[in-house]
């Protein structure tokens, strides 16, 4: 058994693709993976706490670090700075308060086989002391999608917060009224004050509804259910969650002023009265054995559910024994998630077709004949890299088993050796860009083969397009991906700046089949609504490698408009210019990215494009929050040891206060705190004046003496 909570754990459930044996690689080989699975899983880090778009699933996640984790363990020198393994979770977003829980919503253990269902069980009757008494059980069916905490007070709601790290979850009151679930009174007779946990989640067939419209209107999909739910919950605008085909099941309770109920079941029948829905299949089970029973039946009607489930929860039915077990670590004692084994399908691979990203990396991808897997149907999967199709040995041709954990991109397992047709070869990665026809290159240590076509790569140029214009960057409404195409075939479209020509082509546009009035004049308002875009949002719309929005963020914050930042990034070109220094004392930029926007700008066609569109947009400075704090606009260095406080903590501390941290000293800078065993930073502030504080006069000037 062991504990899972949205992604960990999850590679238990059997995906383990064949890769060359850990005690195969060379230094030198293992040192060019360990860079590729640094920023592939930093990369899917991002993905799925700060976008809440995982491209990978939770099994295919956890493949990767327990990879990484091997490598490392077999060769400890070249464990890595930005090793996954030194990282740890990503920050709560911000922009929602934090709701604190009455009682701290956990996590489960899980069961995969009758084994573990019966141990659990042994160690109830172990922890209570019983013997013969049977044990009543409630099985529920477990969706995957987000837990959330609700408050009623005198039956009406007045509170819901997001699960978050189990103690504190971020207020999306507003979002869930919107849910049509969601009883804002409840029926009846209620309690003073009561919490309620529950589900939200989306169906399959309205998931996949939702995505093929995204899809069709050129925005970004969801992976898959879980994350279409957090998505859309964690809107700052109600109103979009309000449009999102969102249900809630509720299961389970939190603090409560009063309790009459006696057992789960009574508790859940509760719920049903005062308005909520409890998943239809939930069960009295009135012995051990019925669990069995019951995980099969449930696992028989799983394919044919209108939503995913990937097992189910058994909680012990008598709340006075759920109380006397209680918890160990984030897991109740007296509950447990038996889950199914990932749903399997094979099918015949037709052909591997090679992707070319933004960025000129040429992603395999594997299309296959069309199959159903556990209810969804799907024809495609990633193959991540050219090595991986080596690892795995797979073949256009062969019969290959498909497992989907949840999510709609499903993983290829293997290939069916004694299906293999006598005349297949091994697939041969393209040496050459299938899309421009230039060299694609591999580096010495690098995993990934790039297109060096650059900008003259039709492909490069129209996944920049297509980057520029999404969501999360300039958010461009009425441009989708085939739009994008068809203009850049059309050669009206080839840099970003194009994008706002367009009204000049407005007459023509609408004279164009499939484009008619409406969608000229949605895209017209999409374009004029983004002429004066925040400039973070603006540099991450560049597409520069490596700057993806908290590094833009950064940056925006640091240079405030677009002349100064791009007079600085040309006088950065020079090694040891003071605009070098100061790009590379920006705290969070490093200098490999430092190198990237170097060469971004030291590239002429760039610069023309920038200038180009400079002419047609207004990027607005961020917004620091106003702050009449000492440190609000001024430059701050931190060095030393800190006693109170972490490194990290302070930082961010001085830059909610307004100020700009950098790491080193020079004439620009206002503050220098100095912790123990300052070095020769202290020695240079003094040289140049620059105002010295203690750690104490930090505290008592940022307020938080
Ligand atoms: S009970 C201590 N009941 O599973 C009780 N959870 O791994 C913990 N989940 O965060 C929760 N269906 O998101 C419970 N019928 C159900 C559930 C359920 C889905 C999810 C929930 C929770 C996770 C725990």
């Amino acid at each position: 058994m062991s504990a899972t909570d949205g992604r960990s754990g999850e590679g238990r459930e059997g995906l383990n693709p064949p890769r060359n044996a850990v005690d195969a690689l060379d230094e030198g080989a293992a040192a060019a993976e360990l860079a590729w699975l640094a920023a592939e899983i930093a990369r899917h880090d991002r993905a799925y706490h700060e976008q809440d778009a995982p491209e990978i699933s939770d099994a295919a996640y956890d493949a990767l670090v327990a990879r990484n984790r091997a490598i490392e363990a077999r060769f400890p020198a070249l464990v890595r700075d930005d090793s996954p393994s030194r990282r740890v979770g990503a920050a709560a977003a911000e922009g929602f308060a934090k709701l604190r829980h009455g009682v701290p919503m956990l996590s489960l253990n899980n069961a995969f086989a009758a084994e573990d269902f019966a141990e659990f069980c042994a160690s109830i009757r172990r922890f209570l002391g019983l013997k013969e008494e049977a044990l009543h059980f409630v099985g529920e069916p477990k969706i995957d999608g987000l837990s959330v905490n609700l408050t009623y007070e005198n039956g009406r709601f007045v509170r819901g917060a997001t699960r978050g790290d189990g103690a504190e979850g971020e207020d999306i009151t507003a979002n869930l009224r919107t849910l049509a679930d969601l009883p804002l009174r409840l029926k009846g007779a209620a309690p003073e004050r009561v919490e309620i946990r529950g589900e939200v989640f989306c169906g399959k067939a309205a998931f996949l509804a939702f995505n093929a419209a995204e899809a069709e209107a050129g925005r970004r999909v969801f992976a898959n259910p879980r994350n279409f739910a957090a998505g859309s919950l964690r809107q700052l605008d109600a109103k979009i969650t309000a449009a999102r085909p969102l249900q809630l099941f509720a299961y389970a309770m939190g603090a409560a002023s009063s309790l009459a109920v006696e057992t789960h079941w009574d508790w859940l029948e509760q719920l049903r009265g005062w308005g909520f829905k409890v998943n239809p299949l939930s069960s009295r089970l009135e012995t051990e054995a019925d669990a069995a029973a019951f995980q099969a039946r449930v696992g028989a009607e799983r394919a044919a559910l209108a939503y995913d489930i990937d097992g189910v929860v058994y909680k012990l039915d008598r709340l006075d024994w759920q109380t006397r077990l209680g918890f160990v670590g984030r897991a109740p004692r007296w509950a447990i998630a038996w889950k199914f084994p990932a749903e399997q399908a094979t099918t015949r691979l037709l052909r591997i077709e090679i992707q070319v990203g933004r960025t000129g990396a040429l992603t395999p991808r594997a299309v296959m004949e069309p199959v159903n897997v556990g209810g969804v149907v799907v024809q495609h999967a990633t193959l991540h890299n050219e090595d991986e199709i080596a690892r795995k040995d797979v073949r256009p041709g062969d019969t290959v088993v498909l497992q989907r954990a949840g999510d709609v991109i499903p993983q290829i397992v293997s290939a069916v050796l004694e299906k293999r047709p006598a005349e297949s070869e091994a697939f041969v990665f393209p040496q050459l860009c299938p899309v421009c026809g230039s060299h694609a290159v591999r580096p010495e240590g690098e995993v990934v083969r790039r297109c060096s076509g650059g900008l003259t790569c039709g492909a490069q140029a129209v996944e920049r397009l297509r980057h520029f214009v999404a969501r999360n960057t300039m958010d461009i409404e009425g441009l989708g991906e085939e739009r994008i195409q068809e203009l850049f075939d059309l050669g009206w479209l080839r840099s970003p700046a194009d994008i706002f020509r367009l009204p000049g082509r407005a007459a023509e546009l609408s004279q164009r089949e499939g484009w008619g009035e409406t969608s000229v004049r949605n895209l017209l308002r999409g374009i004029a609504a983004r002429e004066t875009p925040g400039f973070d949002r603006f540099i991450f719309a560049l597409g520069i490698r490596r700057i993806g929005e908290a590094n833009a963020k950064l940056l925006a914050r640091h240079y405030h408009s677009l002349p100064e930042w791009r007079e600085k990034m040309i006088a950065a070109r020079i090694i040891g210019s003071e605009a070098r220094e100061e790009l590379g004392s920006i705290q969070g930029i490093g200098p490999t990215i430092a190198q990237e926007l170097v060469e971004f700008f030291a590239e002429e066609r760039n610069l023309a494009a920038l200038d180009d569109l400079a002419g047609l947009v207004r990027p607005q400075p961020v917004e620091v929050a106003a702050s009449d704090s000492p440190f609000a606009g001024r430059t701050v260095v931190f060095t030393g040891t800190l006693e109170t406080m972490t490194r990290p903590e302070a930082e961010a501390q001085a830059e909610r206060l307004g100020a700009k941290v950098t790491k080193s000293v020079s004439k620009k800078t206002d503050f220098l705190i100095v912790g123990a065993d300052a070095g020769s930073k202290a020695a240079k502030a003094a040289e140049l004046g620059v105002t010295t504080l203690t750690e104490a006069a930090f505290r008592a000037l940022a307020g938080m003496a």
